[in-house]
């Protein structure tokens, strides 16, 4: 996968001067921590309830992100295992101004495991689950 499957964003935040390293950009694992917040909102909308975290790869920051952007981070589902969720997070950044085209800052993919109040991995409730079901429809799904 390598565009996000929707459009509408998990997260969407502004970032502030105390989010910054020494280059006055900002700092990789605040994004990260956004990236991993948003890839669990994406494991849940496609039936994963209680996620961990497991694995975190493949991730590439493309561009650096400035202090005032608009930061939107963007969930995709990669694939469902049997207690394991792979989804993949876009990072697109623009000054928050009407017109500015977003640039692509950042990609990763993350793996989640559903886990059991005790932390034991648990199976996704997820019969129908089909990688390439996107979280809008998944939403509607929801809502209906
Ligand atoms: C996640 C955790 C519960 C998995 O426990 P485990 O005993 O390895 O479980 P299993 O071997 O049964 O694997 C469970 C699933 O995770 C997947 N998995 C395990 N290690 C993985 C890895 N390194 N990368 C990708 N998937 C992995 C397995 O393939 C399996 O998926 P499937 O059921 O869809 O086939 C355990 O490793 C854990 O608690 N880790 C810490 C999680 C955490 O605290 N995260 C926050 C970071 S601070």
């Amino acid at each position: 996968m390598s565009e996000p499957t929707s459009r509408q964003p998990a997260i969407r935040v502004t970032l502030l001067p105390r989010d910054t390293n020494s280059q006055g950009t900002i700092f990789g694992g605040v994004i990260l921590a956004y990236i991993d917040q948003a890839g669990a909102i994406e494991a849940r909308l496609h039936g994963a309830e209680r996620v961990v975290t497991v694995a975190m790869e493949k991730v590439v920051f493309h561009e650096p992100v400035r202090v005032g952007d608009l930061v939107s981070f963007y969930g995709g589902l990669v694939r469902i295992g049997r207690t394991s969720i792979t989804v993949q997070v876009v990072v697109e950044a623009a000054p928050p101004r009407p017109g500015a085209t977003p640039r692509k800052v950042t990609e990763a993919e993350i793996t989640y495991v559903n886990v059991d109040a005790a932390g034991r991995p648990v199976p996704i409730a997820r019969p129908g689950a089909k990688p390439g079901v996107t979280p809008s429809r998944r939403r509607r799904r929801l809502t209906r």
